[in-house]
């Protein structure tokens, strides 16, 4: 296993993710994790991450006390990237001092000697992603530097002994031109890792873990969002333990054109997953009615969800006479990840998503013992394991859908007249038009926005009184920031002219041009 400490760069989750790309089990700790905590992974290497703080602040995130010994004793390669080759320094006997010039963005470095780090192949000087404000004016002894920034700055630094390494710059991010292949020479050339970490293997590995938490007699049940992640984890859970998964579907009345139909068609003809199909929108919609404020939708959506998924059990418990005793939960990676704390503050918290988003999530009073066979997994690793469990590339991509639907894309009322209908056919029209350009896979998310208001505009020689609709495409990583898609004027047109002609009761389109922040993705 590879141990990755977090000191709270934006990127170490891409380092994680990079040394999983080279075949090789990767875990993210906090920065601050004990050495107790730290060696229970059994670490072949340890790579300790960049971070927004500066070493000689008080109480600045550092390693355990023991840490270097402890790798020296038993032979632990170590690289520290950003701050965290600042910690290596100023820890092991250098020092570290803000720089006259902070240095950002891409940059070129010059290897300035042989270096174990390097090897023998790699480009006397290469195109880097630098972002520091801090340098390395003096290096611990037995180190020397082995790169260095046009202006003179220490990037690169080695103790090759006592296998101790550290780069000022961030290999792990694709600007960096060679710092794959750094990362990729320090695992195999210097720390001799194997490569063994497959999909395949992540694949039969939860397959033995669930068979083995879940006993032979036992059920257990499984909420299908109509999303990758809960399809993917069901599928998981179904090859293990077979017809003893129950899954459900509810239809809540907040779902796209034909959603509920196409979903159910994919799960049961493609995935073979057993489903019940339960249709909740009426009494959905009839508690809805009214409420305008985005937040009591959010609620009322949540709480009628665990009532329904309440009678779901019950029902399952008196088909099959045991009660089930496990959830199938699709929680990826990135949702436990501990993250380090800021100094000054002794709260730990993790990269965990608004609280509002958690509709469709059910509560730990359930008294259900947890099945989550992607915990360890990043999303692009979710995608992989679906698709070697077959689960079509066409659904594998599909872009994200709120848990709430479209009740935050009707804004106001979602029970105002036509409001539900009208969304639905504007939608399907937009993002066939998207897929038929082939942009569908270049788009984060897209989709139309219900406005409860009107415009006069004239159709067919009539001066006609309609609703106008907003259109939404988007480019992120995450979801948590994001841009406006640029798409071609042309495009533009032509969907709105479609749907201004084949929807009836709209007849204005605008198109959101609005970043997040300061927006944020849905209008609701
Ligand atoms: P926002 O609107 O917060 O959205 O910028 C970021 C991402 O989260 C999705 N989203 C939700 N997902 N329940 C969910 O499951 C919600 O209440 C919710 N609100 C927003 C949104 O679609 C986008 O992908």
């Amino acid at each position: 296993t590879v141990v990755v400490l977090d000191y709270g760069s934006q990127y170490t989750q891409l380092i994680t993710r990079r040394v999983r790309e080279l075949g090789v089990y990767s875990v993210l700790l906090p920065g601050d994790a004990d050495m107790a905590r730290i060696t229970s992974h059994n670490p072949s290497v340890i790579i300790l991450s960049g971070g927004p703080n500066s070493v000689h602040v008080e109480g600045a995130p550092s390693v355990p006390d023991t840490f270097f010994d402890h790798c020296q004793a038993k032979g632990i390669p170590v690289l520290g990237i950003c701050y965290g080759m600042q910690l290596i320094v100023q820890l092991m006997g250098g020092e570290v001092k803000p720089a006259d010039k902070a240095e950002y963005g891409r940059m070129p470095v010059h290897i300035v000697q042989e270096s174990a780090l390097y090897g023998e192949e790699m480009d006397p000087t290469q195109m880097v992603w630098m972002s520091h404000g801090d340098e390395a004016v003096k290096l611990p002894e037995g180190f020397k530097c082995v790169g260095k920034s046009d202006a003179g700055a220490v990037v690169a630094i080695e103790n090759a002994e006592r296998k101790i390494f550290g780069l000022q710059y961030h290999p792990e991010v694709t600007h960096s031109e060679r710092g794959f292949e750094t990362i990729r020479h320090f695992l195999f050339h210097i720390a001799k890792v194997e490569a063994g970490w497959t999909m395949q293997n992540v694949l039969d590995e939860q397959i033995a873990i669930v068979n083995q938490k879940v006993g032979p007699d036992d059920h257990v049940i499984c909420a299908l969002s109509g999303g990758v992640d809960s399809a993917v984890a069901a599928t998981l859970v179904h090859k293990a333990i077979g017809d003893r998964l129950h899954c459900c579907f509810v239809d809540n009345g907040l779902l796209r054109y034909k959603e509920g139909e196409r979903v159910m068609k994919m799960f049961k003809d493609h995935l073979h997953l057993p489903v019940t199909k339960i249709d909740d929108s009426a009494r959905l919609l009839a508690k809805l009615k009214g409420v305008a404020d985005p937040e009591k939708k959010r609620k009322t959506i949540g709480a009628q969800f665990i009532e329904v998924f309440k009678e779901y059990k019950d029902d399952v418990e008196k088909k099959t006479g045991v009660r089930p005793k496990f959830l199938v939960q699709g929680t990826l990676y990135p949702d436990v990840i501990e993250s380090c704390p800021p100094p000054g503050s002794d709260q730990k918290h993790s990269h965990t998503i608004k609280s509002h988003h958690n509709v469709g999530g059910l509560p730990k009073e359930l008294g259900f013992e947890l099945v989550e066979p992607l915990r360890m997994l990043f999303k692009d690793e979710v995608r992989k394991l679906g698709l070697l469990m077959d689960v079509p590339q066409a659904f594998i991509s599909r872009h994200p859908f709120p848990g709430p639907g479209l009740a935050v894309r009707v804004l106001g009322d979602v029970c105002a007249d036509g409001a539900l209908d009208t969304i639905r056919a504007v939608d399907e029209i937009y993002i066939n038009a998207i897929k038929d350009a082939g942009l569908y896979d270049k788009i984060w998310q897209a989709f139309a926005v219900f406005l409860p208001i009107k415009s006069v505009g004239v159709q067919g020689d009539q001066r006609t009184h309609s609703h106008v609709v907003g259109l939404r495409a988007i480019t992120s990583s995450d979801g948590m920031t994001a841009d406006w898609y640029q798409f071609e004027p042309k495009f533009l047109q032509e969907v709105s002219a479609k749907i201004c002609n084949e929807v009836k009761n709209v007849n204005r389109v605008v198109y959101d041009i609005t970043s997040k922040p300061p927006s944020t993705v849905e209008w609701e």
